[in-house]
């Protein structure tokens, strides 16, 4: 079906995300901030011979699954976000096969559906030479997120295509980012506790509990949006000390909310019995990922997961070097 050899290709990456301080919060108006991982998902576009599109996940992506996805055959969200694509691009869209792999684990709250769309519609606009401002990209990308998360705030897909640390707020339906820059790198060690509920869910359930007891989330929230902006300054200060408390502080509002797990707790608790600077779920919770903040011992933290039963890798968050000049 997909063309063997064939000159009209073309690849597109873009990195995962780890929210520090913010989830939830954040759909509610208060600031978050993201970083960028150094794992990613790539996408490839091939012409396609039979009628399609299609969708095959390949590599680590998906590796125990045969997984190829068409308008007829696949997840709900996935066949409308075909159905959005040949609505938006015509008919050609029926001539491509989308390879997807790459390094991020999908379904942990790590972006992975952020990295997809944002490499898909730069792959779809290059294979097809479509020239393309960033305001089009980003219409793009915020509508194959609405149908994959329901109502997103635009802080996963905003920190995926810009792929730097950023301070994200939404106001209504303005949404508000810009540059964070890390006086210190930060080393996280990431432990997967298994897939989450999906984001969609976990937002919907906290709205539901946020109706019986409007006043008391609305201060949970506000405390959040607090040590968003406390954590910015020790960003900018380099004092990790005091961004790993405000991560622990994160984690406990978390709780609160209801979207951690007995497992998450276990990991936090883990990583600060082996010293991390601090610890939290990342993402929309009910599972999913937790990130550790290392002080030079993240080899030690990512030993203590791994002994615990749980996947584990380390990421640094770097500075882009011309992002202060
Ligand atoms: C998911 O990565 C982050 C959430 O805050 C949802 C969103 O902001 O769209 C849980």
């Amino acid at each position: 079906m997909i063309k063997k050899s064939c000159e009209n290709f073309v690849f597109s990456y873009a990195p995962g995300k780890a929210i520090l301080v913010g989830e939830h919060a954040v759909v509610y108006g208060a600031q978050a901030i993201a970083v960028p991982l150094d794992l990613g998902v790539r996408v490839a576009i091939l012409p396609l011979d039979a009628n399609g599109p299609i969708i095959k996940g390949i590599g680590s992506f998906c590796p125990s699954e045969a997984l190829v996805w068409s308008i007829e055959q696949g997840p709900a969200n996935i066949k409308l976000a075909l159905q959005y694509l040949i609505e938006n691009f015509g008919e050609k869209i029926k001539k491509i096969a989308i390879l997807v792999d790459g390094s991020l684990p999908k379904g942990f709250g790590l972006g992975s559906s952020a990295a997809f769309s944002v490499a898909l519609m730069r792959a779809i606009f290059n294979y097809f030479s479509i020239s393309i401002n960033n305001q089009m990209l980003i219409e793009h990308i915020s509508a194959l997120e609405t149908i994959f998360h329901g109502a997103p705030s635009g802080i996963d897909h905003t920190v995926v295509l810009n792929s730097q640390v950023l301070g994200f707020k939404k106001k209504k339906s303005q949404s508000l980012s810009w540059p964070i820059y890390c006086k210190r790198p930060l080393k996280l060690v990431v432990g997967l506790v298994g897939p989450h509920e999906g984001t969609k869910n976990a937002v919907q359930k906290l709205r539901d509990r946020k109706r019986q007891h409007e006043k008391i989330y609305e201060r949970i929230f506000g405390s959040l949006d607090e040590l968003a902006i406390a954590m910015e300054t020790s960003l900018k200060e380099g004092s990790l000390g005091a961004v790993g408390e405000f991560m622990n502080m994160a984690h406990g509002y978390l709780s609160a909310l209801g979207v951690s797990t007995g497992e998450l707790d276990h990991l936090c608790a883990i990583a600060k019995e082996r010293g991390a600077l601090g610890a939290k779920l990342t993402g929309a919770g009910g599972g999913g990922a937790v990130i550790a903040l290392a002080e030079n011992n993240e080899m030690e933290i990512m030993t203590a997961f791994r002994a615990c039963g749980f996947i584990s890798f380390t990421t640094s968050v770097v500075n882009k070097v011309d992002e202060h000049l």
